[in-house]
C-alpha cells in the first residue's frame, strides 16, 4: 500500500517542517487538499503554499483539487509538476478534454468521485486516467468517520479496471486509519490518503508503518 498524508491536517506554522518530517517517515506521496469555498465549504491553498510544499518535499505531490472553475485552476497548480493532479467528476462538464490536457503538460490524470458518484460514471473515462480517487468522506474536511459503502465501491471499480485491462490506480480518501486499512487493501485500494491518523500520532513513522498493509 502506498500512503499519502494529507497536510490538511498539519501543523500549517510549522508546514515546511511537518512535510520533512512526513516524508523522512516513509510517505510516499504527499497529498495536497486544494478547496476554493464554492466546490466545498472550506478554503484552503493556493499555489503560493503548494510550491512551498513542493520545495520541502522529497516526495512528489498529489494534488486534489475540490474546486469550480477547474481548467483555470488546474493551469495554476500545473506548473508545480505534481505526479498526480486529481478532479472532481461532478463538477467538470468536459472531463476528457482536461485530461488530455494535464497529460501534455507531463503531469499523471486523476479523476475523483464523490461518495455518491456511481463507479459507471468511469465507463468512458477508466482508460483514459492514471488514477481514480475514490472519496470515503463528503469532500471539505479532515478528521471525519469512514463512509462503509466506499468499501464496495473499491471492489467495483478494482473488477471495472481488470475487465478492462486498464492500468489505473485506485487510491482512497478520507478517515483512513489503521484499523481499516487492510480492509481497503483487500477491496484493491493501492493508495491510501491520511490526515488526521498521520498527524495526530505521537510517531509519524509508525502511524504510515500502520498502513502499509
Ligand atoms: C477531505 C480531503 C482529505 C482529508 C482526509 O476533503 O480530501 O484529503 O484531508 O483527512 P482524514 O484522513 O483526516 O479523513
Ligand atoms: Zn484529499
Amino acid at each position: 500500500m502506498y500512503v499519502a498524508p494529507s497536510i490538511l491536517s498539519a501543523d500549517f506554522g510549522r508546514l515546511g517542517e511537518e512535510v520533512r518530517a512526513v516524508c523522512d517517515a516513509g510517505a510516499d506521496l504527499i497529498h495536497v487538499d486544494v478547496m476554493d469555498g464554492h466546490f466545498v465549504p472550506n478554503l484552503t491553498i493556493g499555489p503560493l503554499v503548494v510550491n512551498a510544499v513542493a520545495k520541502a518535499s522529497t516526495k512528489p505531490l498529489d494534488i486534489h483539487l475540490m474546486v469550480q472553475n477547474v481548467p483555470f485552476f488546474a493551469d495554476l497548480f500545473l506548473p508545480l509538476k505534481p505526479k498526480f493532479l486529481s478532479f472532481h467528476i461532478e463538477e467538470e462538464k468536459h472531463p476528457l478534454r482536461l485530461i488530455d490536457h494535464i497529460r501534455k503538460n507531463g503531469v499523471s490524470p486523476a479523476i475523483t468521485l464523490n461518495p455518491h458518484t456511481p463507479i459507471s460514471a468511469l465507463d468512458y473515462i477508466i482508460d483514459e486516467v492514471d488514477m481514480v480517487l475514490l472519496m470515503s468522506v463528503n469532500p471539505g474536511f479532515g478528521g471525519q468517520k469512514f463512509i462503509p459503502s466506499a468499501l464496495r465501491k473499491i471492489s467495483e471499480l478494482r473488477n471495472l479496471i481488470e475487465k478492462r485491462g486498464a492500468k489505473c490506480m485506485i487510491e482512497v480518501d478520507g478517515g483512513v486509519n489503521g484499523l481499516n486499512v487492510a480492509e481497503l487493501d483487500s477491496a484493491g485500494a493501492d493508495i491510501v490518503v491520511a490526515g488526521n491518523f498521520v498527524f495526530s500520532s505521537n510517531d509519524y513513522s509508525e502511524a504510515i508503518k500502520a498502513l502499509k498493509v
